[in-house]
């Protein structure tokens, strides 16, 4: 077996294995009801357990690793930001934004269920990550736990996540957005969430500036490769595999790299982030490998 094949089976182990934890995680705090709300805890289920990479966990798990935190710790706090990311796709499919039927190669939960459940799914998502984050489950240190709990919220608000989306939006009926605009763009609506993950090792190992600093630079050029990637598959993805409808985003009028630069470029230009982003942690040993193959990963990725 080469070299190459071992680091894959790496990997791979590690994301089975991040997936595994984390869905015994949300199958612990996201219980059953019989009362009247048990249609929303049903929904919830179902939108967050036995799917999607886990790659933002994976994220958390792999920063984690380089300053010897407990696998404990990485897997709460990915799971705290698998619900803002689950929260945040399933209004993405709302009718009032993307207006998509699949997800995860089933139907999106205002399918399967409504609206208003879809809306007050992700609504408790976004509430339980930070009440997870809370817990002293996540680290013994308090201070550690509001680090974390302020870091999360910036990611997901307005200067993050939700802001991201807004322009998004926005963008469908704007002019075409410069390069400039759209690496704004992506920076908050996909990397904002990508880059609290892998903030968040050296948050839970209380990492140094110089440290944290090779983290962010890491983590910006990872999150534009990754959202580059999601718009190539966007473009030449099959449904089948990548598990929601696709060739949509030329259609709804997305601003993207891809819209601007066309593939080939587009393509080059996320192989070029990826090699930044590993030159960001060249200075890690064999402690960074699994951030090294979760930026490999992101650009050649088939869902
Ligand atoms: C899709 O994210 C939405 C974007 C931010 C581009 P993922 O590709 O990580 O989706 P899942 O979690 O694997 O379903
Ligand atoms: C959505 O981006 C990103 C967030 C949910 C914040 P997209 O709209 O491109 O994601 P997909 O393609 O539907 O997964
Ligand atoms: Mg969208
Ligand atoms: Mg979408
Ligand atoms: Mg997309």
């Amino acid at each position: 077996m080469t070299a190459v094949s071992d680091q894959s089976d790496a990997l791979f182990r590690a994301m089975r294995e991040t997936a595994a934890a984390v869905d015994r995680r949300f199958n612990a705090v996201l219980l059953q009801s019989d009362g009247l709300e048990h249609r929303l805890m049903e929904a919830t289920r179902y939108a967050s357990i036995g799917a999607g990479k886990r790659l933002r966990p994976l994220l958390v798990v792999g920063s984690a690793q380089l300053f010897g935190v407990d696998l404990s710790s990485a897997i709460q706090v990915g799971t705290a930001v698998e619900c803002i990311h689950t929260y945040s796709l399933i209004h993405d499919d709302l009718p009032a934004m993307d207006d998509d039927d699949l997800r995860r190669g089933k139907a999106t939960v205002h399918k399967a269920y409504d609206d208003a459940t879809a809306i007050l799914a992700g609504d408790g998502l976004q509430a339980l990550a930070f009440e997870l984050l809370a817990s002293e489950e996540t680290h013994a240190d308090p201070r550690v736990r509001v680090e974390l709990v302020a870091a999360l919220s910036r990611a997901s608000g307005f200067g993050g996540m939700v802001g991201g989306q807004a322009i998004d939006i926005a963008a469908e009926t704007e002019s075409e957005l410069d390069l400039g605009a759209i690496t704004h763009l992506q920076r908050l609506k996909t990397g904002a969430l990508i880059g609290f993950s892998v903030e968040a090792g050296g948050i839970l190992g209380k990492a140094d500036p110089y440290h944290r600093e090779a983290l962010r630079g890491y983590a910006q050029n990872v999150g534009l490769a990754f959202q580059i990637a999601d718009d190539l598959l966007d473009v030449e993805g099959d449904p089948e595999s990548v598990g929601k409808a696709t060739q949509k985003d030329e259609e709804a009028g997305k601003a993207t790299f891809v819209s601007l630069l066309g593939v080939d470029r587009a393509r080059a230009q996320a192989k070029y982030l990826v090699e930044q982003a590993l030159e960001h942690i060249e200075d890690f040993g064999e402690e960074a490998s699994l951030l090294r193959g979760v930026a490999r990963f992101v650009i050649t990725r088939d869902k």
